[in-house]
């Protein structure tokens, strides 16, 4: 299973990389935002200095919502850097130019998906990745789970090879269950990456272990 982190912060992106365990970024508008990145050529800039740092696919999201606006958009990422997918949200147009993008090898990641149906559509319009929104899910007191549960019967069934991308995860648990079910990628907040770490028992042993060499080497 590959890891991406969900941020734009240079810092996490750089922390989550320096563990050696990173395949990879997954952005949107909202995380340019949040992280203060604003203006067009902010922006783009911000996706290259991603790409310097991970050795891995960057997501960087269109804002158009028509076919040639995304078009034109995607093709201007995909320029940028050769690692970038260019995501594109699960809309009418936005099908029409997953399936422009594959013809005509740009990479892509359909985002916003939230049931079996617009997975399908994705895949069948040869879309790289595609990312279902677990924690957006659970909010409205449904079951992200069961839906990485359905995509990935669904896409073993038809040999599609889109990867299944799970995102808005929300805690260490959704990282373990979509490794339960097969999803090819979690993109998550670093906090949910380090929080696979913990184990009270591990913090216990490890006291016990140094305890007993001091003791021993006085
Ligand atoms: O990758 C999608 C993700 O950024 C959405 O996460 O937490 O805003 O639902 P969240």
């Amino acid at each position: 299973m590959k890891f991406f982190i969900d941020t734009a912060n240079l810092d996490e992106i750089k922390e989550a990389n320096d563990l050696g365990i990173l395949d990879g970024v997954t952005t949107n508008p909202s995380l340019m935002a949040k992280d203060g990145v604003t203006g067009t050529d902010s922006i783009l800039k911000r996706y290259v200095d991603i790409c310097e740092i991970v050795d891995g696919d960057v997501s960087a999201e269109v804002i158009a919502t028509d076919f040639d606006g995304i078009v034109r958009e995607g093709e201007n990422l995909a320029s940028l850097h050769k690692n970038i997918v260019v995501k594109v949200p699960m809309i009418k147009d936005g099908v029409k130019a997953l399936k422009y993008f594959s013809d005509n090898g740009i990479r892509t990641n359909c985002t916003l998906v939230f049931s079996a149906g617009q997975a399908i559509l994705a895949a069948k319009a040869g879309a790289t990745y595609v990312s279902p929104f677990m924690g957006r899910i659970d909010d409205i007191s449904w079951d992200g789970v069961d839906l990485i549960d359905q995509m990935v019967e669904i896409y073993a069934n038809y040999g599609f090879e889109t990867e299944i991308l799970a995102a808005s995860i929300r805690s260490p648990l959704h990282i373990v269950k979509c490794a339960e079910l097969g999803a090819d990628v979690v993109t998550t907040p670093l906090k949910s990456i380090m929080a696979l770490l913990n184990h009270p028992l591990t913090d216990v042993g490890l006291a016990k272990f140094l305890a007993d060499y001091k003791k021993g080497n006085a």
